[in-house]
């Protein structure tokens, strides 16, 4: 089959990529790397390095395409705030150009991983019918993708599976991202020397997903039609607090440091998912528990070694920005 993905030079895009042309595929890797690395990216894949917003570029890496996952997205939700306008052009409307082509096109199946950032603030653990409530601009674009999906199946017939993942990590996540993924901003602190910073009392919960559990049925979800027009949350179940996490991965990279406090940010305190869908249609399961993917995580974080942070060149908007993201410039 011929499939794209976009963002597959990313973390999640990657291992999928990997998984996709194990099975068999042919695969086209569409990524600006403005998050990613050319180095995740299997070499059995065609890479085509531009950008979703280019739409010459998205035409011909869609052409006779017959399915896309596309991943491509820059997911830091509590710094879409400060830079709304680059959320919505990169994540809503690059989103848009490629409907556009997988409509022209008549791609047979469209793959989004949407995020548990659009349920909100809502009631725990969230399940696929609750109303989306987002409250970060990152959640809004992917909430916005996800109608314009429903609505293109309903006028053009284009079929499509929408995934939630839920807080993955794992090995070749951009651990040099200082505004996202909680997990690798510990292991990258730990290594320059510097404690794990908790946003206020550190009890917000989510649940972690090691990425080996996600790939398969990401990739799966594709080719099984009762995901066909789905919602589903993907990820583990079980929800851990921020405190907790903090001590698994100063443990896991064998440091005595210890954590510390900033003053809270505006972010949603309690983020879990029900995982029953998935299990029934996607036949996930939990087989990478926290602090073994942790250690596995820590192994690989320590053998790459630290990476240097990619500041944020200009907020869009300074009003209100944490104050250690200023100091960061
Ligand atoms: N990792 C998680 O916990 C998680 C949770 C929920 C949803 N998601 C979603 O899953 C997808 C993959 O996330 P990830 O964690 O692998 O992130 P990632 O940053 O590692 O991967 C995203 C990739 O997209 C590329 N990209 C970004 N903007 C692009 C553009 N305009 N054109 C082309 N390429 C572009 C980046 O270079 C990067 O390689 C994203 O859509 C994200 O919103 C991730």
């Amino acid at each position: 089959m011929k499939i794209l993905v976009t963002g597959g030079a990313g973390f999640m895009g990657s291992h999928l990529v990997d998984y996709l042309i194990n099975e068999g595929n042919e695969v086209t890797v569409l990524d600006d790397l403005s998050g990613g690395f050319k180095d995740n990216v299997n070499k059995q894949a065609t890479f085509m390095k531009g950008s979703i917003n280019d739409v010459e570029l998205v035409n011909k890496a869609v052409d006779e395409v017959d399915v896309i996952f596309h991943l491509a997205a820059y997911a830091a939700e509590g710094l879409s705030h400060f830079i709304k306008h680059f959320n919505y052009e990169n994540n809503l409307i690059g989103s848009i150009n490629l409907i556009n082509a997988a409509i022209n096109n008549n791609v047979k199946r469209f793959v989004f991983t949407s995020s548990m950032a659009v349920y909100g603030t809502n009631q725990t653990p969230f399940d696929e019918s609750l109303t989306p409530n987002p409250e970060d601009s990152y959640g809004i674009s992917k909430y916005a993708v996800e109608r314009e999906l429903a609505i293109t199946h309903e006028l053009f017939g284009m079929k499509y599976v929408i995934i939630r993942p839920h807080n993955v990590y794992g090995v070749r996540q951009n651990i040099g991202d200082p505004y996202r993924n909680v997990i690798g901003i510990f292991m990258n602190r730990i290594m320059q020397g510097k404690p794990p910073r908790i946003y206020g009392d550190g009890e917000q919960t989510r649940a972690f997903s090691y990425i080996d559990d996600i790939v398969p049925c990401l990739a799966k979800s594709a080719f099984i039609r009762a995901a066909e027009g789905q919602i589903i949350n993907l990820g583990a179940a079980e929800p851990t607090n921020i405190n907790d996490l903090a001590e698994m991965v100063l443990r896991a990279m064998g440091s005595n440091l210890k954590s510390i406090h900033t003053p809270p940010r505006h972010e949603v305190k309690h983020a879990f998912c029900t995982i029953k869908k998935s299990e029934e249609i996607l036949g996930y399961k939990t087989k990478v528990h926290l602090m073994e993917g942790i250690q596995k995580m820590a192994e690989w974080a320590k053998r790459v070694g630290p990476r240097k942070s990619k500041v944020w060149e200009k907020y869009e908007v300074e009003k209100n920005l944490p104050s250690f993201w200023k100091v960061l410039k």
